[in-house]
């Protein structure tokens, strides 16, 4: 029987758990014993006066599951005659977009439940772009609560256009609005007599007749719509058990992969020899299916990779134009470096526009490496990714690519002079020493003093420092988040220029984001950075103000200042701390020179 995969969205206020319970109470899947404790307690503290309070049965399943392992999105499982259904359960509240999202990005259709009396708030419009972002199709509105707005036809005919006004140019195949009241059970799955103006499916009726159509992107699992697509197959690991088997094990994610048929894998051409699973070999396999496959010819590979009918092979590229759906408190920065998940790969991220928590948008996007791709319509899984953040791992963002930006035509230039040859002729080696802390925390006084100190023994240095810096180069940026994150990574990047030019380079910038001081050790190397926390507490700074500017920012003059009104991150594990507050400045810069001894810098 056919599986209908749906998200319901909405806020528990506007009765989500009511109408999931209903459903599966009327699809007569419940166990007795959940059924005799729902009645029980409907008796005792539901909301119904001792009728079935169906809320109180997926919260009872809620509860349940917390008992055990915490998971962000419960699937729940129901039948009719007609259909079998999974129903991902997601969260409402506005922290749990990103549930949204893992919830939908499987599902073939969406249940967009809102108050009647309410109408359409700005949290509905959210689930619907992202429902529409995701690649469904298929939508239901369910008008709830309308037995409070006694069943007005004109506050339905109100809700329903209002809707279908905004959700205009969301790219949706079908928008079906169902007026109901799911406590009450009226419309959800048979018809009601409270309202004889609506002549359209209930709920249910809807649920068993929606095709998920025969579009290209439900791609994840079997269906008939995939089976002409081209085929393409994701490498996750090599399996080499011993000399005279070598086998690609993976997934089908698209089309049909077929015994004989000819593929390429990145620039190779050869052939299927063999498709191999625990229970013999296959002929063919579908997609949505686990295989192991075996290549006619020796053909390198290695995870991550996707071969594909030779007809139309796979691509490979870096830059992308994608729909993004940020996720973290932390908005997403423009230039900031991040991880993106895509395939089996993990490669580096950056995009060009600023986004904040659960905002969506267009964007230019750019991997450090070229990955396997195939637009998110064509293929769920190999067009879309995860944006992880490179400190904490945590997933801050989701994308969804439309299609690759052309691939650029610069190459990287081998030169004849490289750094060796530069370190020969200085007679020390090159490194960048990262002065970080608050603004009149003595950055820019030590590092000038150890410049001295160096320079004064011969060595080769070059100062950086931020006030200066924000004269010329950088005299486009202020800042806000952004224009430091960029000020920062422009810097990280002179920095990593001057290292190859053989220098001992001073860098004094508050550099307050620890992800763009990571950046700059990533640019230059472990072996050539040591990082500087000048550690002077906030009130310290604030006493000594040099430059007038703590008391400016106190008054309200000047905005976004460190320590004030924009965060410092101090370093972890910084080479060397100064505590300003015992050491002199001489003392402190000393502390500097003699680190790079020891470091054998100098
Ligand atoms: S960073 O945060 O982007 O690294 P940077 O070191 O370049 O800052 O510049 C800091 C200097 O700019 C400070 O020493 C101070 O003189 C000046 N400044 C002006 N406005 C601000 C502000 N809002 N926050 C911090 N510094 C500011």
């Amino acid at each position: 029987m056919e599986l209908l995969r749906f998200i319901t969205c909405g806020s528990v206020d506007d009765g989500k758990s009511t109408l999931i319970g209903r459903l599966l109470y009327e699809s007569k899947l419940l166990y007795a014993d959940h059924l005799a404790a729902l009645e029980a307690d409907s008796r005792r503290v539901g909301t119904r006066g001792g009728e079935l309070d169906f809320a109180l049965l997926v919260d009872g399943l809620a509860a349940e599951r917390e008992q055990g392992i915490t998971i962000d999105v419960a699937y729940r499982f129901f039948a009719t005659e007609a259909r079998r259904f999974i129903v991902a359960d997601t969260p409402g509240h506005e922290q749990y977009t990103r549930n949204m999202v893992t919830g939908a990005s499987t599902a073939d259709a969406a249940v967009l439940l809102l108050d009647a009396r309410k109408g359409v708030l700005s949290q509905t419009r959210r689930h619907a772009r992202i429902v529409s972002l995701l690649g469904i199709r298929h939508v239901a509105l369910a008008v709830n609560k309308l037995d409070l707005a006694g069943y007005s036809r004109e506050l339905f005919d109100e809700v329903s256009a209002s809707f279908a006004e905004f959700a205009a140019d969301l790219e949706f195949a079908e928008i079906t609005c169902v007026p109901m009241a799911a406590t009450e059970g009226v419309n959800v799955v048979g018809r009601s007599e409270l309202t004889p103006w609506y002549d359209g499916p209930t709920l249910l009726q809807w649920l068993e007749s929606v095709t998920p159509s025969t579009r290209r992107d439900v791609s994840s699992r079997l269906s008939e719509a995939r089976r002409d697509e081209t085929s393409r197959f994701l490498v996750q690991w090599v399996n080499r058990p011993d000399a005279t088997f070598r086998g690609l094990s993976g997934r089908v994610l698209g089309g049909t992969l077929r015994r004989d048929e000819t593929v390429r894998l990145g620039n190779r051409t050869t052939s299927v020899a063999r498709i191999v699973t625990m229970d013999g070999d296959l002929d063919e396999a579908p997609a949505g299916s686990s295989v192991t496959v075996v290549l006619a010819d020796d053909v390198d590979a290695s995870r991550g990779d996707v071969l594909g009918a030779a007809s139309d092979p796979p691509s490979l590229a870096d830059s992308f134009q994608a729909r993004l759906v940020w996720l973290h408190e932390n908005g997403l920065l423009p230039g900031r470096q991040y991880l993106a998940k895509i395939g089996a790969r993990t490669v580096g991220f950056t995009a060009t526009k600023a986004l904040g928590i659960n905002e969506i948008g267009v964007d230019n996007v750019h991997f450090d490496a070229p990955v396997p791709f195939e637009s998110y319509r064509t293929n769920r899984d190999l067009g879309s990714f995860v944006v992880l953040d490179r400190l904490s791992n945590a997933t801050v963002g989701a994308g969804m690519i439309d299609f690759a930006l052309s691939p650029s035509n610069v190459r990287w230039q081998t030169l004849t002079v490289d750094k060796q040859a530069r370190i020969a002729r200085n007679g020390h080696r090159p490194c960048v020493v990262w002065l970080t802390g608050l603004s009149g925390a003595g950055k820019s006084t030590i590092a000038d003093l150890a410049e001295k100190a160096l320079h004064a023994e011969g060595r080769h240095t070059f100062l950086l420092d931020g006030d200066n810096v924000r004269h010329g180069l950088n005299s486009d940026l202020g800042f806000t988040d952004a224009d430091r994150v960029e000020n920062i990574r422009r810097i990280a990047e002179v920095a990593a220029l001057m290292v190859d030019a053989g220098l001992i380079v001073l860098v004094s910038f508050i550099s307050p984001f620890r992800a763009e001081r990571a950046l700059a050790r990533e640019l230059v190397g472990e072996n050539e950075f040591c990082e500087v926390f000048v550690d002077t507490p906030l009130a310290v700074a604030e006493q000594r103000d040099p430059k007038g500017l703590y008391r400016k920012a106190r008054r309200g003059e000047l905005a976004n200042f460190t320590g004030i009104d924009s965060p410092y991150e101090p370093p972890v594990e910084p080479e060397v701390r100064l505590d300003t507050t015992t050491l002199s400045a001489q003392a402190a810069a000393d502390a500097v020179v003699a680190r790079l001894r020891a470091l054998g810098v100098c």
